[in-house]
């Protein structure tokens, strides 16, 4: 057997539910020689199988999963009409790329999000593939809608891994370290907490300060003409 047929054959081994056994020793080493530490984990066991609100390892070990995917599980592992609905979408097509080739499913989740999204206004709905990617397109469409390329974020909050998102994300560690310098314009100000000690009017005198110090407040709210949009970039959103 060649070299590229053992892999296949391990990799097509992996997908199949028996070959989810041995010991979750065995599979952080194989973790640690195949996948790169920057992908940070925080368990040391291996999901084997998960239904509603738990888990069970690869050995058998039963868990309940407080963890939920960082709270995107609200249905739980395995709900009936999720099961349905993926097998369903299965069997009809795997992926156009709705940009390519459209299809109803899309338009029809677009128009119960706006329905249910708050205010008496028509409104659109834009899907993205994940957490980052939706925020780095909020930033583009916020700049074009409104002409202004200041963004302020509040300290300690987590936006994503791409560079916007980190640029936004206000924790250095573990987020920022080292992967600077970070898309320009973007400006930290304190969030109110009482865990941290930081008072509502301390978060309003920190605005206060960032635009005496750090940014035009014109660049965050429309003030220059020139930078307002035009009608044409409105019709574009
Ligand atoms: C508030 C917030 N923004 C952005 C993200 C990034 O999402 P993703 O990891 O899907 O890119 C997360 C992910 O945890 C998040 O909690």
């Amino acid at each position: 057997m060649t070299q590229a047929t053992s892999s296949q054959t391990e990799y097509n081994q992996s997908l199949d539910p028996a070959y989810l056994t041995g010991s979750n020793e065995k599979w952080l080493q194989r973790k640690d020689a195949a996948t790169p530490r920057g992908v940070s984990v925080l368990s040391d066991f291996f999901a084997a199988r998960g239904e509603n609100a738990e888990l069970w390892d690869i050995q058998g070990r039963r868990y309940i999963d407080f963890g939920s995917g960082i709270a995107v599980l609200n249905t739980g592992h395995r709900h009936p009409r999720v099961l349905a609905a993926v097998r369903a979408q299965l069997d009809q097509f795997m992926h156009t790329a709705y940009q390519v080739v459209p299809y109803p499913s899309y338009v029809a989740l677009a128009e119960k999000i706006n329905r249910r999204a708050p205010g008496d206004w028509s409104k659109k709905t834009a899907f993205f593939s994940t957490g980052a990617e939706a925020v780095e397109n909020a930033i583009k469409v916020a700049r074009v809608a409104t002409g202004r390329s200041g963004v302020v974020a509040f300290d300690g909050a987590f936006h994503g891994r791409t560079y916007f998102g980190m640029a936004l994300t206000g924790k250095v560690s573990p987020y920022k370290a080292g992967f600077g310098p970070f898309p320009g314009d973007v400006f930290h100000a304190p969030f109110p907490n009482q865990l941290h000690g930081v008072t509502v009017d301390q978060a309003l005198d920190g605005v206060r300060r960032l635009f005496k110090a750090d940014i035009d407040p014109g660049r965050i709210r429309e003030r220059d003409p020139l930078l307002a949009p035009t009608d044409h970039t409105r019709q574009r959103l």
